[in-house]
């Protein structure tokens, strides 16, 4: 029988370093684009004031469920979770009336549970279960959302 999800643990790394580097304005609009198991939404929850806001996003199930449900529930009126890959950052936040954020963190290691149970971050079908640090998808979704703020702010 396998342990279920939300009794696994992740060590996040670099947490306050990332996190103090990130967030600069406490009422912003930040971007988690791998949630993981929220070592790193809920120190920026903690920074953010009651104007800002957090946008988390995964590609493992598992990392949803973790933040929605249980124990790990992250229940907090500023911050959603959404169940796709940070390539499809751009339509997801447009989808949600966001055009702009003010920071962005991408924790691209591999996410401890995804270690200790081989079934976990299935999201991956095409190249096992590893779903973390893949450099052409990671400079994609970069490469995009860098130009979408940079005409977004050449417009205003
Ligand atoms: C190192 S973990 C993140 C840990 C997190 N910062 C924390 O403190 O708990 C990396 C996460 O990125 C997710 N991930 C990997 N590739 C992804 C992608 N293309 N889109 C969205 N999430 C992805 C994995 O499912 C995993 O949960």
């Amino acid at each position: 029988m396998s342990t279920p999800t939300n009794e696994f643990l992740h060590t996040t790394v670099l947490l306050h370093e990332a996190v103090d580097a990130l967030v600069i304005d406490p009422d912003g609009t930040y971007v988690d684009g791998t949630y993981g198991r929220g070592g790193h939404s809920r120190l920026i929850l903690e920074r953010l004031s009651e104007k800002g806001r957090l946008l988390a996003i995964d590609r493992d199930p598992q990392a949803i469920a973790a933040a929605t449900s249980g124990a790990t529930r992250v229940s907090d009126p500023r911050f959603s979770i959404h169940h796709t890959s940070f390539g499809q950052m751009l339509p997801t936040l447009a989808a949600l009336g966001v055009t702009q954020v003010d920071g962005l963190l991408l924790d691209l290691g591999v996410s401890s549970p995804q270690i200790d149970d081989p079934s976990a971050g299935s999201a991956s079908a095409s190249t096992g279960r590893w779903t973390c640090a893949w450099t052409p998808p990671v400079a994609k979704a970069l490469r995009s959302f860098l130009l979408a703020q940079t005409s977004a702010t050449l417009r205003r």
